[in-house]
């Protein structure tokens, strides 16, 4: 991976903390983009010193606000002449309904919404850094999720499960879509299912969360096993081309039956383009 330039969303704490470790041990060019500047700062010091890579940068972003992701995307365009895989995992989990800046309810708007504003602002240089590989990560969660296009922001109703559910449905739906537009390019998309893994991902839902979170946590794989899955398709000569596929571990397999309606992934690509202000 020397002499590539790897972008990785929530690149500061669990899995994707793993994966900028694993890609700058294979010598990339990491950019690891976080909320919190603190926390980034330390995970760059960790990351650089188990790699001894020094091509390690933060980008710190709050990727709720569509000004941020624009910003970011500006800052990454000057800075690096190519990239060569952007790995979209940045993504929370909340019971409570919150909005963003922008007025849109917060799980859609960083789980879904930023990575596809992102990947479409830095589209260009993706094409022109061809081979060049995206990839989103989703959750074995979209099972049994639907797009409410009628509540997509959950104002009548709101589930956390739900929101939560609807978002890794739309990473999907993003992934295969845009794979279908990119084909011939030289870029590739593909999603993946991490696993359950130990991160802090739902850390600051209510006390009765977080205490069943603590008795079954221990139950869960460690961060590194979760990075696996994205490594492998951001770095692997196994999957050069390949595109438009749902991996669960290393493993291409089948994600849930709505996932490949394309009148669906159309109609999600467009309200996305909306409310992104995108055309
Ligand atoms: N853990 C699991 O079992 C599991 C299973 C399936 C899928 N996933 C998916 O894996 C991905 C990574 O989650 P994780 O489990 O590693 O959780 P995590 O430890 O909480 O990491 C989440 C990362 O996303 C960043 N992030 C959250 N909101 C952000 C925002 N508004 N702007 C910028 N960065 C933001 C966090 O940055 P800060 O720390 O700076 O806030 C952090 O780096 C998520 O997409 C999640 O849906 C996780």
């Amino acid at each position: 991976m020397t002499g590539k330039v790897c972008i990785v969303t929530g690149g500061t704490s669990g899995i994707g903390k793993a994966a900028s470790l694993a890609l700058a041990q294979m010598g990339a060019t990491t950019v690891v983009v976080g909320r919190n500047r603190d926390k980034g700062i330390a995970a760059l010091r960790e990351i650089k010193e188990k790699s001894g890579n020094d091509s390690v940068f933060l980008m710190p972003c709050d990727l709720s606000s569509q000004s941020l992701v624009r910003q970011l995307a500006k800052d990454l365009l000057d800075r690096f002449d190519r990239i060569d895989v952007l790995l979209n995992n940045a993504g929370i989990f909340t019971m409570k309904r919150t909005v963003t800046p922008d007025g849109i309810e917060s799980t859609f708007a960083v789980n879904h919404l930023a990575p596809f504003l992102l990947t479409r602002l830095l589209l260009d240089r993706l094409n022109a850094s061809a081979p060049a590989r995206i990839v989103n990560t989703s959750s074995v969660a979209h099972k049994g999720a639907k797009i409410n296009f009628d509540d997509i922001q959950g104002e009548k109703h709101y589930s956390g499960i739900r929101a939560y559910g609807q978002s890794k449905l739309a990473n999907i739906l993003f992934t295969y879509e845009l794979a279908r537009r990119l084909q011939g390019t030289g870029v590739t998309a593909n999603c993946y299912h991490p696993g359950v893994i130990r991160t802090e991902l739902g850390q600051d839902n209510p006390w009765i969360y977080r205490l069943i979170l603590a008795i079954i946590r221990p139950f869960f794989k460690a961060p590194e096993e979760g990075a696996d899955a994205a490594v492998y398709l951001a770095s692997s000569s196994e999957v050069q081309g390949q595109t438009g596929k749902y991996f669960v571990g290393r493993r291409p397999v089948n994600s849930s039956k709505i996932s490949y309606d394309e009148t669906v992934a159309k109609r999600l690509w467009e309200l996305s383009e909306d409310l992104v202000h995108l055309q």
